[in-house]
């Protein structure tokens, strides 16, 4: 059994995770960071792609190595679709602020190459196995290495940045499941396809056939989603049927079409847990919430999330002041109530679900008008989706 020490134990080589240890690492306090995938499967897992100004802004300051400004695309607007109408909501004039396509795991290419190069105890395929203490000043890590050998890790402090199914959770809340949770009647049917962008911005689409999403990789790769059943088997329709359905969806755009090469489907969650912080311990992104995606706040919210625990752990850790942690909980769950909220909203208002009367789709209509048709309703979308200020002191 090898016994390290630390400072900080983070759990989760996630963006929320690798984040938090290079901020940690600049105020001068080293932490071990501990994931249960490989390299290969962090690096390589499609997930979501839009980062608000200031999300971009915190990674572009972790180093050279970050390339969002290189081979990232600032969006200024995204277009709302519906009864065959487009409506464009211009981000800049709005609010200021425009945000960026930049998928994560690029993000996540881009800051394990920063934390390695910074000497980072990064340890991938590593399973923690039970965590220990988070009441006294003194909690500790048991888990399992790459050969399966047992380990130890004793810090000062341990943070869950390991997803929705954190190993962390039970000991800070409790139980795995204590928190607020809702699930959704439907799924997103998300594809990857070799074809040129068909519109310059993201298309958010309400058809009276159901949800559609028209997002972008790059100039030759593009990522779509189209609402569908939670339990669709993403092989039972063919390349034209899926072409036929996401077309019939945004019947104001030609899509250009071209071979699809991933499919996935995507359920929808909302979930925040009703503890986020225990002793020495705390939750930071998936962890300690779960939100829909249509808002694009998953990323963006963690990172939310990181910076406040960051100072209130340079308060505990530096100057052995803990009150800046004792208000990361109250003060962490008002932005992730208001990012619950509008992933929620833009899903309610966009999305056909099977219970959906006559009534409910004319009503979906009038509220979409009532947001485009008004410069408040448009700077408010505008607003939450390029994402509040961040919070810097606690
Ligand atoms: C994506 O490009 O994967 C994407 C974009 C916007 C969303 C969700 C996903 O709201």
């Amino acid at each position: 059994m090898t016994t390290t020490r630390t400072r900080v134990a983070i759990v989760g080589a996630g963006p929320a995770g690798l984040l938090l240890s290079h901020l940690l690492e600049q105020a001068g306090i080293d932490s071990v960071v501990l994931d249960s995938r490989t390299r290969d499967e962090i690096e390589q897992t499609i997930r979501a792609g839009i980062l608000e100004q200031g999300t971009v802004d915190i990674l572009a300051e972790v180093g050279t190595t970050s390339r969002v400004h290189t081979t990232g695309h600032r969006h200024d607007g995204i277009e709302l679709h519906f009864a065959d109408e487009a409506h464009r909501i211009d981000f800049p004039s709005l609010t200021g602020r425009s945000v960026w396509l930049y998928p994560q795991h690029e993000v996540l290419i881009d800051l394990i190459a920063a934390r390695l190069a910074a000497g980072q105890d990064l340890r991938f395929s590593t399973t923690v196995d039970s965590v220990e203490g988070v009441d006294t000043a003194s909690p500790s890590l048991q888990g399992t290495d790459a050969e399966g050998q047992p380990f130890t890790i004793e810090a000062e402090f341990i943070v869950g940045a390991d997803g929705s199914r954190s190993v962390v959770r039970p000991a800070v809340a409790g139980s795995a499941t204590n928190g607020f949770f809702r699930e959704y009647p439907f799924a997103w049917f998300g594809i990857l396809c070799e074809a040129p962008p068909s519109s310059d911005e993201l298309i958010y689409s309400n058809s009276a056939n159901g949800f559609a999403l028209i997002s972008q990789r790059n100039e030759t790769v593009q990522r779509m989603y189209f609402q569908c059943d939670p339990e669709t088997d993403t092989a039972a329709l063919s390349e034209e049927q899926i072409w036929d359905e996401l077309q019939s969806r945004v019947p104001n755009t030609e899509l250009k079409r071209g071979p699809i090469f991933q499919r996935d489907v995507l359920r929808f969650r909302s979930f925040v847990v009703k503890e986020l912080r225990k002793g020495r311990a705390a939750l930071v992104g998936d962890a300690a919430h779960t939100v829909p995606p249509t808002g694009a706040k998953g990323m963006n919210l963690a990172v939310a999330d990181v910076i406040l625990l960051n100072q209130a752990l340079q308060a505990l850790l530096l100057r052995n002041d803990e009150r800046p942690l004792d208000r990361y909980a109250e003060t962490a769950q008002k932005r992730i109530w208001k990012a619950q909220h509008f992933s929620w909203w833009m899903t309610s208002m966009l999305h056909l679900s099977p219970e959906s009367t006559e009534f409910d789709q004319m009503r979906q209509l009038g509220e979409l008008r009532s947001v485009v048709e008004s410069e408040a309703g448009r700077t408010y979308l505008a607003e939450a989706y390029t994402g509040w200020p961040f919070q810097t002191e606690l």
